[in-house]
């Protein structure tokens, strides 16, 4: 099988903490982001995006009190063939605090940014991340036509380009969410230093999306219809997001987002590393697709 072993320098960032209120009780004791969706944990899916742009080098950022799930979950990467380090973030100050948090870490190189709980689903979506991916001075943010856009940032778009966001608009200009993955160029540590909190004490990444807009340097890419894009706050949100991942990967015979196939695909594990994976789950039909895949070479 071909492998592709292409690796970006890009440095990812999977912001994983927040509170998850709308989700208590389910969140008193249990990170929102390690909540199931179907068959695999939420993290899962940003995880496998960030794979999927061929970023290795990733920072999880949560709070103090999931962190240690998080590393018993994903420990140092290596079973999915990355490096994967670990942040806290000690009160939900906002997305873009990330970038003051993961400054160290990013040193001075572009980097990607996808929230916690996000769920991307589509054909053709490894293109559109190397797109964005190859523009290295430029940021790129990406968005969803959506039902009830005042909930998220909401983006004007003229010709292909963004002309504003407004974050959270009672009165919407458009129903374009922003989604929660953003490229940036190697400015988005120094542009979020210099961001003041809104009037909700958060350092928004709509605010620094904005300083890029101002400099002429904001793409947007737009999702069309045959695309889905879920974030997973609420329970019918969750509910809706696991019946989906279950519908299609029962009538494909195949999974999404799944980091242990992402990686053997690219090439970052070898055959050996699969079975071994595939032999922690001998039991079940996580463990049988991973074995499968070795079988079948698909
Ligand atoms: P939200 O859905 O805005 O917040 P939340 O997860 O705390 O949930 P709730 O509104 O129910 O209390 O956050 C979106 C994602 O971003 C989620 O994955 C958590 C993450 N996040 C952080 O990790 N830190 C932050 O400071 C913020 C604002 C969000």
């Amino acid at each position: 099988m071909k492998k592709n072993k292409l690796v970006s320098k890009r440095k990812g960032i999977v912001l994983a903490g927040g509170s998850g209120t709308r989700l208590y009780p389910n969140t008193l004791a249990l990170s929102k982001q390690l909540i199931p969706i179907y068959d695999k944990p939420l993290i899962y899916y940003p995880l496998s995006i960030l794979m999927l742009a061929n970023i290795k080098d990733i920072l999880l950022i949560s709070t103090q009190k999931d962190i240690t799930n998080f590393q018993y979950l994903l420990g140092d990467g290596k079973n999915f063939g990355l490096s994967i380090s670990y942040a806290v973030q000690d009160r939900p100050e906002g997305i873009a605090q990330a970038f003051l948090i993961g400054e160290n870490f990013i040193n001075n190189n572009n980097s990607a940014l996808i929230l916690g709980d996000n769920i991307f689903y589509g054909s053709g979506l490894e293109k559109v991340l190397s797109a964005a991916s190859d523009k290295p001075e430029e940021a790129t943010i990406f968005g969803y036509p959506v039902e009830n856009p005042h909930r998220f940032g909401v983006a004007s778009v003229n010709n292909g380009k963004v002309t504003s966001i407004v974050e959270k608009p009672k009165i919407t200009a458009s129903n374009i969410a922003v989604t929660g993955l953003y490229f940036f160029d190697n400015n988005a540590c120094s542009k979020a230093k210099e961001l003041a909190p809104s009037k909700r004490g958060e350092l928004e990444i709509t605010d620094l999306n904005l300083s890029y807009l101002k400099d002429s340097r904001l793409n947007i890419h737009l999702f069309g219809r045959g695309f889905a894009w879920f974030d997973t706050g609420t329970p019918e949100a969750l509910v809706d997001a696991s019946v989906f991942i279950r519908t299609i990967e029962q009538r494909q015979g195949l999974k999404i987002c799944c980091p242990e196939e992402i990686a053997w695909k690219k090439g970052w594990i070898d055959d050996d590393k699969l079975q071994s994976l595939a032999n922690n789950f001998q039991n079940n039909s996580y463990g049988q697709y991973l074995e499968k895949l070795l079988k079948e070479k698909f």
